[in-house]
């Protein structure tokens, strides 16, 4: 029967690939991928040994797990190709053993994965099984909420990864689950009670206006904070921490903490990226009452007009201008205000341009 080794690509030597074992002795081992036999020198691997895939003998199939804790054979490939298979397969996510979920940037929205249904399937999950459970990040979010309720503690979620792996996007898809079940919970408490029904659509709207505010005034700092690099159109230069407050099993606040804004952006980039998204949003916005239309802004770059023409998550400058003056006047940043915030900018780009890029 057919056994099966993962190997370090010979172009890459961080890509792995699957490859059938043909002959071993115990300096060399013959593998058969690429449609090739080659020998691969067992010297490069950890006890000269090739790490076995985890490949059914009988089908010649891949075994993908949905919990990364029962892989077979458990190597940096065997993870690997265990969340690459499922992400083609359309699943993002992954179990590690139960608390901790791993999420594949899909680069596609998979609305099916996000409906109210969904929601509310992960609105009862149980600590220590995840049994019955498909791997979802709706699965941390409802344990923390329920942690939060059960035992009235301070709860956190953290979500990590390199840039462009997702965390922005993935915590305004925890803030929304946290909300929907803490809304959930409201009426849940209304209808076994009995008690007033306005209150209850007052908790509802409440839970929902706080979450449509954070979700809401993203667009402010992600204005202010993000900008285009060579690993993501849209990459936070800033760390951000989210507080949500309640009260028993209701969301009643909260607040954001910013902190380690890359400001040396402001003055200089590399080439293919950009500044920060507000300067490229009020150079489109129209018009700026303290801007002429042709201004060479150093701190922007020579490439200005390709720059402008880009857009961001499919949005253009004007567009997401648009939705940044709408978070402004939520956090009541309009009229008189709104035009200093639009002068101390300009006033950016002038010094840009008065020094040269100096
Ligand atoms: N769950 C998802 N479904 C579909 N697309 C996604 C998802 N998460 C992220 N993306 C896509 O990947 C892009 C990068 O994601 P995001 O900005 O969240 O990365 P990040 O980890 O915050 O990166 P950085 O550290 O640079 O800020 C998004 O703009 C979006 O297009
Ligand atoms: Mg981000």
């Amino acid at each position: 029967m057919a056994s099966y080794v993962y190997v370090k690509s010979p172009d890459n030597e961080n890509l792995w690939v699957l490859g059938e074992l043909v002959a071993t002795t115990k300096t060399n081992a013959d593998v058969k991928f690429f449609n090739e036999v080659n020998s691969v020198d067992l010297s490069l691997y950890p006890n000269s040994e090739l790490p076995r895939a985890n490949v059914d003998p009988a089908t010649s199939k891949l075994l993908i797990y949905p919990d990364l804790a029962k892989v077979p054979f458990l190597h940096e490939p065997g993870i690997l190709f265990n969340l690459k298979e499922r992400n083609r397969l359309g699943e993002p996510y992954s179990f590690c053993g139960g608390e901790l979920v791993v999420a594949v940037n899909p680069y596609e929205w998979l609305n099916h994965k996000y409906t109210e249904n969904i929601q509310k399937m992960y609105s009862n999950v149980l600590r220590d099984s995840i049994i019955g459970f498909e791997p979802h990040v709706y699965y941390t979010s409802s344990l923390c909420y329920q942690s939060l309720v059960k035992t009235g503690r301070n709860q956190s979620i953290l979500v990590s990864g390199e840039s462009g792996a997702g965390k922005t996007e993935t915590v305004k898809i925890l803030l929304r689950h946290v909300a929907y079940l803490s809304e959930m919970s409201s009426s849940t408490t209304t209808t076994t009670t009995n008690t007033n029904t306005n209150t209850n659509t007052n908790t509802t709207t409440n839970n929902n206006n706080i979450v449509k505010k954070i979700v809401d005034t993203n667009p402010l700092l992600e204005a202010f904070g993000n900008a285009k690099t060579v690993r993501n159109d849209n990459s936070s230069r800033f760390g951000k921490f989210i507080r949500l407050q309640f009260s028993s099993s209701q969301l009643v606040g909260s607040s954001c903490s910013t902190y380690l804004l890359e400001k040396s952006r402001v003055v200089s980039h590399s080439e293919n990226e950009r500044s920060f998204h507000i300067f490229y949003e009020l150079l489109a916005a129209s018009p700026i009452p303290f801007l002429s239309d042709h201004q060479d802004f150093n701190y922007l770059s020579s490439n200005i007009e390709n720059e402008m023409a880009e857009t961001i998550e499919g949005e253009t400058n004007t567009e997401r201008w648009a939705k940044t003056k709408n978070a402004l006047a939520l956090i009541d940043i309009a009229g008189e205000q709104l035009t200093t915030l639009v002068r101390a900018l300009v006033t950016v780009l002038q010094v840009s341009e008065r020094s040269g890029g100096g």
